[in-house]
């Protein structure tokens, strides 16, 4: 079977690369169902803490494969069930920094916002143009990019269906860091060690946490993110992160 991602691991940080270039990444069935099942074994191993998504130089991924959708129906749509596989994503805990370069768009577009950390190349490009196939976004996209960037570029964005640019996209909320293009996968693997290196308890409740407040009312999500803090003085991390500051020392942190 073709190996439509590449996995490896570099230290306490799992990588995948989506692995079709010729197709700019399109993502087709098989590769959602191995994407999905390598993010599910990189959240459940202990040896790692930080999972890093990539895609090509060309492409991060250029949407949905159409070739899967062209001759579908609703009936065949709705048994497909394809969105309870970008619910298993949406289930990860750790972080993903997902570093993008060139074309991200459709489902590309939805898969980077499912990701946490996002590093994108000076020459990457965002957008969802399904409204250009007569379709809409299915994966996420009306809610997350409006959450990201606020009603105007949203409906810009997927009424249009045009592209915005890295620096459109980072003045607009959706991307973390713009880096030239030589840096992008670099970059995604320097934030993913700082990352690494942090209580990990820490890390996973803060990303629920700032998840959070894309779900809930204000006063709902500080009162969850109360909880979770609370909870994080049950570990020996935060002794020991707290104590090694006041030794001036650097922690060592060890997940219990
Ligand atoms: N599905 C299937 N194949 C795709 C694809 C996609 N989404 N995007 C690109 N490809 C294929 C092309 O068909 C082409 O294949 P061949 O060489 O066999 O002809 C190959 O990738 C290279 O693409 P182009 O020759 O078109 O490259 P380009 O540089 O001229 O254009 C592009 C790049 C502007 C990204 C153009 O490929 C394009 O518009 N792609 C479609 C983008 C799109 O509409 N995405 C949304 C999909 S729907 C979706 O994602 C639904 C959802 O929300 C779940």
């Amino acid at each position: 079977m073709a190996e439509e991602i590449l996995i490896e691991t570099q230290d306490r940080v799992g990588v995948i690369t989506l692995n079709r270039p010729k197709q700019l990444n399109a993502l087709n069935l098989e590769l959602m169902k191995q994407l999905v099942a390598a993010l599910e074994a990189f959240d459940t191993d202990d040896n790692l803490r930080v999972i890093v998504l990539a895609g090509g130089e060309r492409a991060f991924a250029a949407g949905a494969d159409i070739n899967d959708m062209a001759d579908s129906n609703v009936v065949e749509q709705v048994k497909r069930n394809q969105f309870a596989r970008w619910e298993r994503i949406r289930r990860i805990s750790k972080p993903i920094v997902a570093a993008v370069s060139g074309h991200c768009l459709g489902g590309g577009c939805e898969l980077m916002m499912h990701c946490d950390i996002i590093i994108a190349s000076e020459t990457a490009q965002f957008g969802q143009p399904e409204i250009n196939l007569g379709v809409m976004p299915g994966a996420g996209g009306t809610q997350r990019l409006t959450r990201a960037t606020g009603k105007a570029t949203a409906m810009d964005v997927i009424l249009t269906g045009r592209t915005l640019s890295a620096a459109e996209a980072l003045a607009a909320g959706l991307v973390s860091r713009v880096v030239p293009k030589e840096h992008f996968f670099s970059e995604a693997m320097k934030v993913a060690r700082t990352i690494a290196q942090k209580a990990p308890l820490a890390v996973r409740f803060a990303k629920e946490s700032v998840l959070k407040a894309h779900e809930t009312a204000l006063s709902e999500g500080l009162e969850y993110e109360r909880k979770l803090f609370y909870l994080l003085f049950a570990t020996q991390d935060q002794r020991e992160g707290m104590k090694a500051f006041i030794e001036k020392r650097k922690p060592n942190f060890t997940g219990e």
